[in-house]
């Protein structure tokens, strides 16, 4: 890069609005809610709040459907309110990051109300006519891409649910009413943007029919109608007169791009300042999540390692565990092991040294676990629906539909944030829209704060030592290379002018033995150096001797040679 980007200090940390506090009783968090707890986060060390959406909406896909960009839900504030978390939260240090959901919008949206009977809205749409459906394509909740419209023989385009239909980024009217918006909310005084499902912005040739890749005959929207070519003119309009009116930082939710066109998403030139990667992320199943797959930390490390190294050479990564789609880190990554808070504590540190911006969601640093649910009508998310009807269609036993629910609906992330063992968790006085954590009489945030030993107390001290700690250039703005190692350890080294960090993470529970790389300790090595080495570490004081590290199970160790 050739500037060093005034957003690298951010440790940024998501919240959910619909589960981080409820301040009025109503089971539903709100943005009062989130100022009441702006102290939480300011101790907790972050600098930037991503609020995933809390525009006007019907809700169906939790505010992921906007029905009114420029007004906020009624069930989580109104205006005022904005203006003022955007005010106290700058008072505590701490930015906000809005989520753009331009990809599509709610039905209820007056450009899709008008687009029924105005031809200047209908462009704003994908409108087709014809009796029958135009392709086979399956949206990403299930079902065809297309909807009839009532009483007529056409049918509108949805790459998600059919209440929200996908805007059509050809017009040039609509790509100027998203940067008129994109510029209002920056004159807010709003710091960013997360971008919403943005590698769908570009159609794909609606003709094309997919080979079908399950029993409904249709094909998955994502398999082939992402990162389309043409998408970059679009993008670069965003960000040209929308993203660089004022100092932002922008993030895109970037399923799908390209190996050779990450240059163009990131970086000095590129659409957005960073985006997430999810290869690694969904390494855990084949097509859906009805068909979980066995995956191993080594693959798991090696594949962060590679978007890593892909990365680099252009920007930053944006690192990150989980999000509301997301279940708990603890147990996806742990699985056995996700009551176990030395294990959650070095999944944390794994990530977090990495190079990048870090990320992480409400709740993953108390170490929360997923939700057991017993029947799909306990389960809120679109995604879970979807699925389970599919597994029924494909024959499955309901029985191992719902296990593998347990496994990923995107509900995990969802429930409710446990602040103190009071009835519901302290969220809210009355029954919270969704279920709370089993777990929450122990794990939540009072009972945490007040042990020194706690996942959060460690986060706290973690970030605490990544931004302000004598490493912190080299955590910011360091080069990172992977360590080759035998075992169930994430590693890799970090460096920065004269400073060189090797940085190991034993995610499995046996004791480990790892090299520290033979170009330090020959020759050319500097006297004051040898058997002097600055440690960071988890766990019991690490045994070094000579070229060997020893790790306890789940240890963490970044040692400085
Ligand atoms: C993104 C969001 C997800 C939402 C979808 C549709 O993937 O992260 O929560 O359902 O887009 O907006
Ligand atoms: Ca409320």
């Amino acid at each position: 890069m050739k500037n060093i980007p005034w957003w690298i200090n951010e440790v940024v940390y998501q919240i959910y609005p619909k589960s981080f506090k409820d301040s009025n009783g109503d089971g539903i968090g709100d943005l009062q809610g989130i100022i009441e707890k702006l102290d939480y986060l300011q101790e907790l060390g972050i600098t930037m709040i991503w609020l995933s959406p809390c525009f006007r909406s019907p809700m169906v896909d939790n505010g992921y459907d906007i029905s009114d960009y420029r007004a906020i839900a009624p069930e989580f504030g109104s205006m005022e309110d904005m203006d003022e978390l955007i005010r106290e939260a700058g008072e505590r240090g701490i930015k906000i990051m809005l989520d753009l959901v331009i990809n599509h919008s709610s039905d209820e949206h007056r450009w899709f109300i008008k687009a029924k009977t105005e031809p200047a809205y209908r462009e704003y749409y994908h409108f087709l006519e014809g009796d029958k459906e135009p392709n086979n394509w399956r949206s990403i909740f299930g079902g065809s891409v297309w909807e009839k419209v009532p009483g007529k023989d056409e049918y509108y385009y949805h790459t998600f649910h059919r209440k929200q239909p996908d805007l059509n980024w050809d017009s040039p009217s609509l790509r100027r009413e998203i940067i008129d918006m994109v510029r209002w909310w920056l004159d807010k005084g709003i710091a960013g943007f997360r971008v919403d499902a943005i590698t769908f912005l570009k159609k794909e040739d609606f003709s094309r029919n997919g080979i079908p890749d399950g029993v409904d005959g249709r094909v998955d929207v994502g398999s082939f109608g992402r990162d389309v070519e043409g998408i970059g003119d679009y993008l670069s309009q965003l960000r040209k007169e929308g993203f660089s009116y004022r100092p932002c930082l922008t993030v895109a939710e970037a399923y799908g791009v390209k190996e050779e066109n990450r240059k163009n998403y990131i970086g000095d030139e590129g659409y957005f300042d960073l985006m997430f990667d999810f290869e690694p992320t969904e390494l855990d199943f084949e097509d859906t999540w009805l068909h979980p797959r066995n995956w191993t930390i080594r693959e798991w490390g090696q594949q962060l390692m590679k978007v890593q190294m892909e990365t680099q050479p252009y920007g930053f990564c944006a690192n990150f565990l989980e999000n509301h789609d997301q279940p708990r880190a603890a147990s996806k990554y742990l699985r056995g092991n996700a009551h176990n808070p030395e294990a959650v504590k070095t999944l944390g540190a794994m990530y977090f040294f990495m190079r990048g911006l870090p990320f992480l969601y409400q709740g993953q640093e108390l170490g929360l676990v997923n939700f057991r649910r017993e029947k799909i009508e306990e389960f809120d998310d679109l995604s879970s629906y979807d699925l389970w009807e599919r597994g029924l269609e494909e024959g499955m036993d309901p029985d191992r539909i719902l296990a593998m629910l347990n496994l990923r609906s995107r509900d995990h992330g969802r429930t409710p944030f446990p602040w103190n063992n009071d009835r519901y968790g302290g969220f809210s006085q009355v029954r919270p829209w969704l279920a709370m954590t089993r777990e929450y009489p122990e794990a939540n945030a009072e009972a945490q704060k007040k042990d020194p030993e706690s996942i959060l107390s460690f986060y706290r001290e973690m970030i605490a030592f990544r931004q302000k700690g004598k490493w912190k250039d080299c955590f910011l703005l360091g080069s990172i290379a992977p360590l080759e190692s035998p075992n169930e350890v994430i590693a890799y080294s970090r460096e920065y002018g004269n400073i060189r960090l090797y940085c190991w993470f034993n995610l499995s529970d046996k004791p480990v033995e790892e090299t520290i790389p033979g170009d330090f300790s020959g020759e050319g090595k500097k006297e004051e150096d040898e058997g002097n080495p600055e440690i960071w570490h988890t766990g019991p004081w690490p045994r070094i001797s000579g070229e060997k590290v020893f790790l306890a199970p789940w240890q963490s160790l970044i040692l400085r040679r």
